[in-house]
């Protein structure tokens, strides 16, 4: 099926394919706080209890999500994943609910919502936050009466779905500004599971990588590289913004580049801009204006010759904004005066969200 606005072809899963992906790509819950998580999510998992996830992107949020799916009484009806994010306000419940035909100019057959696709599994809704509050409420009603009328329709639809939740926001805060549903937060936050950014997990990172490595170097064909320590003093010190989707990324690139058997760090191309800026920056006199230190800087970086200078000077501005506004598209975007649909292209292309 294929969305009509996006033309994105919109795919179910089949629920034996997800169950051997998840066999086949194991979990890393290593450091001591992430073993303690996954006993939790263990637990909670055979239950029919609304989860409510949240974590920076990449953090693994939609992974612990086909996960509890794979562990619950429903791992063989469907699971469906949505991101409210991704949809205008006036898509979002037509992606939700579906409608019926001649609802509105355009709905020129009936067209099931996920909650129907979903049925008899688990509708995993990403980016809750982004819901608008019209639409939080039709959700929250779906939720006490278990069943969703379709758009242009009367009749009510009984549904069975477990619903897990999640955000890269702090939906306390969204409530407080008056954009997210105090009701609705009640809700669905029943079974809360916090993901950690991977900078606070660091014991996950090296059997990440080790994971990362085993993946892509049997679909590169490639051999299994020695890590020498700069490599792994990289690894480990690297702040991750990203989180493991920014890990594997680099893993999948460096396996790409790394010639021989030893990957380097050079090969990591990770952005040590910010150490050169850092180090420009100490050599630089406070009392100047910052245009002036910032382009002694840029004169100072072309007098060192760096590779793809402007990718990295771009990534880097691109990367501290959505680090100082807490990963928030519209804030960072606003940051940097550029519009939302720009800043998803960056990330994209820098590999810092899908
Ligand atoms: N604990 C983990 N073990 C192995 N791979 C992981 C883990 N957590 C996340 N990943 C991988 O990292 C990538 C990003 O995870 P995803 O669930 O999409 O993050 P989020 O939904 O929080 O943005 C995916 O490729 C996923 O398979
Ligand atoms: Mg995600």
């Amino acid at each position: 099926m294929v969305n009509p606005v996006t033309g994105r072809l919109l795919t179910f899963p089949d629920p034996q394919q997800i169950s051997l992906s998840i066999r086949a790509s194991a979990l890393i819950f290593a450091d001591p706080e992430s073993k303690k998580l996954l006993s939790l999510i263990e637990r909670v998992a055979p239950s029919d209890a609304t989860a409510y996830i949240k974590g920076e992107t990449g953090t693994g949020k939609e992974l612990v999500a086909r996960h509890i799916h794979s562990l619950s009484s429903r791992r063989n009806g469907p699971f469906a994943a949505i991101n409210c994010g991704a949809f205008s306000e006036t898509l979002v419940e037509s992606e939700l609910f579906g409608y019926e035909r001649g609802a509105f100019t355009g709905a020129v057959s009936t067209k099931i919502g996920w909650f129907e696709s979903a049925n008899g599994g688990t509708l995993f809704l990403d980016e809750i936050g982004d819901l608008p509050l019209s639409t939080q409420v039709k959700l929250l009603r779906v939720l006490q009466e278990r069943e969703i009328v379709r758009i242009g329709s009367r009749k009510p639809i009984p549904i069975d779905v477990r619903l897990i939740a999640a955000t890269n926001v702090n939906l306390e805060e969204a409530i407080r500004a008056g954009r997210f549903r105090e009701d609705l937060y009640y809700r669905i936050n029943v079974v809360p599971i916090q993901l950690a950014p991977l900078r606070e997990r660091t014991g996950d990172i090296l059997p990440l990588v080790r994971h990362f490595i085993s993946i892509y170097k049997d679909r590169l064909h490639s051999t299994e590289p020695e890590l020498p320590p700069d490599t792994l003093r990289m690894l480990l010190e690297y702040p991750w913004p990203g989180n493991i989707r920014e890990l594997e990324n680099t893993i999948h690139r460096a396996l790409l580049v790394c010639d021989g058997n030893v990957l380097r760090p050079s090969n990591l191309n990770l952005p040590i801009i910010q150490t050169v800026f850092q180090d420009c920056l100490n050599s630089t006199h406070q009392t100047e204006t910052d245009m002036c230190v910032l382009e002694k800087i840029f004169a100072q970086l072309f007098e060192q010759g760096h590779d793809e200078l402007h990718d990295l000077v771009i990534r880097k501005l691109i990367l501290q904004a959505y680090e100082h506004s807490r990963m928030n598209q519209v804030q960072a975007a606003k940051l940097l005066g550029i519009s939302r649909n720009v800043l998803r292209t960056q990330l994209k292309h820098f590999g810092i969200i899908e």
